[in-house]
């Protein structure tokens, strides 16, 4: 039997080199042509205490440090989601993570660049749990997670 996907919210990121490259219409658009809803947006710089939090789990990872640098290096844009599935969905609309894998059809297989740091730089975040949602939102929008 099939499982009617749940009403989820997500964490969005565009992150700074899809910001700085103008990119954050192009990613909200899809988001919104997919049937998802935008309840929260804000454009920031993150901070190092941000940034430490959000990516916990990849602490003590050899690109960690790097991916902190690069992630604080100018401005992002953060959203929640709001969506059946939309957990799920996002990450299917983002794409693998290298954007050299990612598929056409996707964000990062649609925009990503081959630049060589394209691992780092693949201009979406999203999150991959409603637990990471959950955390991951109050994190970028304290209060609402
Ligand atoms: P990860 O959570 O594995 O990927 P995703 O964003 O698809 O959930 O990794 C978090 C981010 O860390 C990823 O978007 C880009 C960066 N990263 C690297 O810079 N190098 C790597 O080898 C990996 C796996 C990730
Ligand atoms: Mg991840």
């Amino acid at each position: 039997m099939t499982e009617t996907p749940q009403t989820e919210r997500s964490l969005v990121l565009v992150k700074p080199d899809g910001y700085r490259r103008g990119l954050t219409g192009e990613v909200l658009r899809r988001i919104e042509a997919k049937g998802y809803a935008l309840t929260a947006l804000a454009v920031l710089t993150p901070t190092r205490e941000q940034l430490a939090a959000h990516y916990a789990e990849h602490e003590g990872k050899p690109f960690y440090e790097p991916l902190l640098e690069f992630m604080s290096s100018g401005p992002v844009a953060a959203a929640v989601v709001e969506g059946h599935g939309c957990i799920a969905g996002f990450r299917s609309l983002a794409g693998a993570t290298d954007p050299t894998a990612a598929a056409p059809g996707t964000i990062r297989g649609d925009l990503g660049r081959d630049w060589g740091t394209s691992v780092q730089q693949n201009i979406v975040h999203g999150s991959d749990s409603p637990e990471s949602a959950a955390r991951e939102i109050d994190i970028w929008f304290p209060g609402l997670g």
